[in-house]
């Protein structure tokens, strides 16, 4: 263990970052962001690819060894390789992972994968042309599910499918979703969708796990999977015949952040100690700035020293994200 390892006052030590590249995405998904209304980030405010790589160098010397590359769309980031490439060599990094919509990973999956990446997270709400086109706005299925079977052939492990559950609009399709996993070896995750005040859907559409789970089990019963890391943040089962596994993501009804172990940083330079809390600590100003005193492993301390216990809103029920998620990347 690191001498100087990140811990906060509760005592969970801080191991894992998500570092969101771009608040830009090429989907709109309605749980995620309102097409037309959102602005994105004029660029200047955007962390260049060698600050983010002095960001993450720093947070490494306090032990950060995960990483996950987020969005907006990861992808549509111009240059992304050659940031990962110059990433994947950081020392103390054990794992890099990516989270995409999919749309334009096939082209990218061979260099991803010469880069030794081998986790991805698909974002995929709906196997249905109709239905994946009313939730993202793009007639773009057929190029996620060819991405998904290239990724399978070349061997990506674990292959996760997201899937947030909108009740009304794909709930219908939680079924077929777990059967998925019966044949194939990807991870599906049903994921509660957080009411978000910047995007249209409601309470109405909202289902908790509870109801995710008995829906999944349609043809038979799911086996419980035990965390062998203990990370915790989903549950996660398999059917007894199965070759993957499902996962149950619960942000709303069952919190998570005795397991928590990550800190974000936004594209545009701020790490966020909590996704449900406003705090946030600016970076960008302490790169841009050297006048202000401050350096960076000063900043990671800071994050974790105001990581909160708990989720900002205590009542369960009634959260409701104060973040527009396509910035930052769930
Ligand atoms: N509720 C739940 N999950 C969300 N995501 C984005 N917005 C929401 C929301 N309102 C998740 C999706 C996506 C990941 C990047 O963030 O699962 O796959």
């Amino acid at each position: 263990m690191i001498k100087d390892a990140l811990t906060d006052p509760y005592g969970r030590v801080l191991n894992y970052m998500r570092v969101s590249v771009t608040d830009r995405c090429n989907l709109s998904c309605m749980y995620c962001r309102k097409k037309g209304i959102h602005r994105y980030l004029p660029s200047s405010a955007i962390l260049s690819y060698e600050e983010i790589l002095r960001i993450i160098k720093a947070g490494c010397a306090l032990g950060i060894d995960k990483i996950r590359i987020t969005g907006g769309e990861p992808l549509e980031r111009r240059g992304l390789l050659s940031f990962l490439e110059k990433l994947v060599v950081i020392r103390g990094i054990r794992d890099v992972s990516l989270t995409t919509n999919g749309i334009k990973l096939r082209e990218n999956l061979r260099p991803l994968k010469d880069l030794g990446i081998r986790r991805l997270n698909v974002s995929l709400d709906s196997l249905e042309r109709n239905t994946f086109r009313h939730i993202t706005g793009q007639d773009g299925l057929g190029v996620v599910l060819e991405s998904i079977e290239e990724a399978l052939a070349l061997g990506f492990s674990p292959l996760k499918l997201n899937m947030v559950v909108l009740g009304g609009i794909n709930d219908g399709e939680i079924p077929v979703f777990a059967e998925l996993t019966r044949q194939l070896p990807i991870h599906v995750r049903f994921i509660e969708y957080m009411p978000s005040p910047h995007v249209t859907l409601d309470m109405r559409n909202r289902i908790l796990t509870p109801v995710i789970k008995r829906r999944a089990q349609k043809t038979s019963l799911l086996i419980p999977i035990h965390d062998k890391d203990g990370s915790g943040i989903s549950e996660r089962f398999r059917f007894t015949d199965g070759v993957g596994e499902i996962g149950f993501i619960s942000p709303v009804s069952r919190h998570f952040c005795q397991a928590c172990n990550r800190l974000r940083l936004t594209a545009d330079g701020s790490l966020k100690p909590c996704l449900l809390s406003d705090r946030l600590i600016d970076v960008r100003t302490c790169l841009r700035d050297s006048s202000n005193g401050l350096d960076l492993q000063t900043c990671f301390k800071k994050a974790a020293d105001t990581k909160p216990g708990f989720c900002h809103t205590k009542n369960n029920m009634g959260l409701s994200l104060p973040v527009i998620m396509s910035a930052i990347g769930g």
